[in-house]
């Protein structure tokens, strides 16, 4: 007895984990399918030992996201969410279940489980008036502002049999490549990625700045519809109507009379899926009829009238060699898990991240584990569980490292993050080499050189930080070992001509967290000269438009360090440009003011990114994918035929570099 109450409360504390690492660091360590395995496990011992009842298990409980800073409201409606099958005999049990209750004829609509986060979507008299969360299912976060920034949720239905009342419930997703591209920036600014586009998605929902949600380019399925006085009784219909009164519904969604036609859909989709814009997750199979909908009733989670068909994620084992970790230029310790290779998915698979601390702990990792690496979604596979039977004499225990593995120093982690820092920034290599790197990247100082020789330059002593690149002399480059007097030229040259590089991209070389290069761009026309950036307060910052208060604290903090200061006059002494210049200045105009361009294609008189400045200098807007809001794509050759067709479709002017140039004239 006593073995199966431990049993209970070890698969409690399991799931309880593996809830907070999924619902607050939005890093789940093990895969869905395993969480539904355990959750299903802990259910059905619940229920076969009922004197082991514990009103606070993760059973009782669904996930909540709720967020302090949201307004919270009650659902008119709750938000149920679907029972989960990934066998297809339980489909056809779930069919014939459902035959037998109503005993009568039906039909069925197939659609796809779009991987995303669940949202209420309130209508009134035609008009969006609000847009809440899932959160406990009885009460969600208010985050209309967010919401309304999405640009395919209509805010005004238009077209006929709009009811009064309605609430559309939907899925909120981040295509892959705006996922794709937002981890680019990330990584960029050595912030923590996302691990897949659904944390990145809810993630975003919930930031406090809506501006910063609308640069997302996130978007919406809608799949249900609730109100008093829907147009007809069939699902498919309501649907139907709904995508004809702006909703995006997937076109994907059939309406099937037999289980031969369900599983078509499924077999079909498990392969197609691969192609979609966005990340699904199964099937949702649904009884159209709303009549025998009601009838069939619910349970207290789940609608009796339908079951959600999970797809099997892409899953290999494979061997724990070893662990590295990995110092970036922020100071921030990343655990990498070196891998027996292995296929998955067409690739070959010899790292994977292990994310944190929390992340290792929760897998109870040794090395020479077997580990089931995934790629369900992610960019860089991830480890989702071990297989610990196959342990035979386990390995030493994976413990997350206490110093820097670089310099020594012992490292922090401070109360509400998951991550470990090495305080060490002035000190410990890697961190100043990554700095240092950063500097002379195209996009900042463009400076050529790369990471081999910036580390032989250090390791010889030559230079300690990116101020002393500025002090290299031709004799001291030319004698070292393969380097000769040219490449001691050419270096000496390009050091040279980043003196001339424009203030805005010397902002972004120092390499403030979260200034990347628009952030740079905006605080450069904002206080044209360093000496006011240095001094500004936060409020002065956050006055700036597309600047928040997490930018303002990181550029405050960053000027408050004398070390800071002083390097900034090393290299003011040098010659770098820390004010914005008179043509700049005197160039700026109102000329594109309210405009938004996509630029798309390669051109042949200036780069895109000179064309982006442009587009900014002149009260501009620039913006990644084409859309209704789009006035402009600047299109140079070899652009993409997806966005011309696009812009075709959305009628949005075409026009090349000299059209360009001739507005700004
Ligand atoms: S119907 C009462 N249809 O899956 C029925 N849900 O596991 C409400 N989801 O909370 C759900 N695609 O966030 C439905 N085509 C679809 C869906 C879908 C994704 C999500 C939704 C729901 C969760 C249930």
């Amino acid at each position: 007895m006593d073995q199966i109450r431990e049993q209970i409360e070890a698969l409690r504390r399991q799931l309880h984990e593996h809830n907070y690492n999924y619902y607050v660091l939005s890093q789940p360590v093990i895969s869905d399918q395993e969480f539904d395995r355990m959750m299903a496990e802990l259910i059905s011992l619940e229920k076969q030992y009922p004197e082991y009842a514990d009103p606070n298990s993760p059973s009782v409980r669904v996930g909540s996201d709720i967020n302090k800073s949201f307004t919270q409201v009650p659902h008119r409606y709750p938000m149920l969410s679907l029972q989960n099958t990934y066998s297809e005999g339980e489909v056809t049990e779930f069919y014939n279940r459902v035959k037998k209750s109503l005993n009568e004829d039906f039909d069925v609509v197939c659609e796809l489980k779009y991987d995303g986060t669940s949202i209420s979507l309130i209508y009134e008299e035609g008009r969006l008036t609000r847009a809440v969360t899932r959160g406990d299912g009885q009460k969600g976060d208010d985050v209309t502002a967010n919401v309304r920034t999405i640009r395919n949720v209509p805010l005004i239905l238009r077209g006929e049999q709009i009811p009064p009342y309605i609430e559309v419930r939907g899925e909120i997703l981040l295509p892959w490549s705006s996922f794709d591209e937002l981890n680019r920036e990330r990584a960029a600014q050595e912030e923590p990625l996302f691990a897949n586009p659904r944390n990145a998605a809810s993630g975003t929902l919930k930031l406090q700045d809506s501006r910063l949600v609308a640069s997302r380019r996130l978007e919406s399925y809608v799949y249900y519809m609730l109100g008093e006085s829907l147009p007809t009784e069939s699902h498919f219909e309501n649907m139907t109507l709904a995508r004809r009164w702006g909703l995006n519904v997937s076109s994907a969604m059939k309406r099937c009379h037999t289980l031969e036609e369900v599983f078509d859909y499924l077999h079909y989709w498990e392969r197609e899926r691969r192609n979609l814009p966005v990340t699904t997750d199964g099937v949702v199979i649904k009884v159209d009829s709303l009549v025998q909908q009601r009838n069939l009733g619910n349970t207290s989670k789940f609608p009796r009238w339908a079951i959600a068909f999970k797809f099997n994620p892409e899953r290999a084992v494979t061997t724990l060699k070893s662990v590295s970790w990995q110092v970036g230029r922020t100071g921030a310790v990343t655990p990498v898990a070196n891998l027996e290779p292995v296929l998955l998915s067409g690739t070959t698979v010899k790292r994977a991240s292990l994310y944190n601390e929390d992340a290792i702990e929760a897998l109870d990792l040794h090395i020479g584990d077997k580990v089931y690496v995934e790629k369900g979604g992610e960019i860089i596979p991830k480890i989702t569980g071990v297989d610990k039977e196959a342990r035979s004499l386990p390995g030493s225990r994976v413990l997350f490292t206490p110093n820097c593995p670089d310099c020594g120093t012992p490292l922090v982690r401070n109360e509400d993050e998951a991550v470990h820092y090495c305080p060490n920034s002035e000190g410990c290599p890697p961190q100043i080499k990554g700095r240092i790197e950063h500097f002379v990247t195209r996009k900042a100082m463009d400076i050529t050189i790369g990471p081999e020789s910036i580390s032989l330059l250090y390791d010889k002593g030559l230079i300690r930080d990116a101020a002393d690149l500025y002090t290299l002399r031709f004799e001291d480059l030319a004698r070292l070992e393969r380097w000769g007097e040219t490449s001691a030229r050419n270096l000496l040259q390009s050091i040279e001509r980043s003196k001339s590089v424009p203030y805005e991209r010397v902002l972004y070389a120092l390499g403030i967290r979260y200034v990347g290069e628009t952030v740079a761009r905006r605080l450069a026309h904002a206080f044209p000269q360093i000496d006011r950036l240095m001094d500004a307060t936060e409020e002065e910052l956050t006055a700036v438009e597309e600047i928040g208060g997490r930018i303002a604290q990181s550029v405050t903090a960053y000027f408050a360090n004398p070390v800071n200061r002083a390097f900034v006059e090393r290299l003011r002494a040098a010659g770098l440009q820390f004010t914005l210049s008179e043509e700049a200045l005197a160039g700026r105009s109102e000329k594109l003011q309210g405009l938004t361009f996509v630029i798309s294609g390669t051109f042949a008189l200036h780069s895109r990114d000179e064309y982006k400045a442009m587009i900014l200098q002149h009260g501009g807007k620039n913006s990644g994918s084409v859309s209704k809001k789009t006035d402009y794509i600047l299109a140079g050759e070899n652009m993409g035929p997806a966005k011309l067709e696009k812009a075709k479709k959305l009628g949005v002017k075409v026009i090349d570099e000299q059209t360009f140039l001739s507005m700004l004239r």
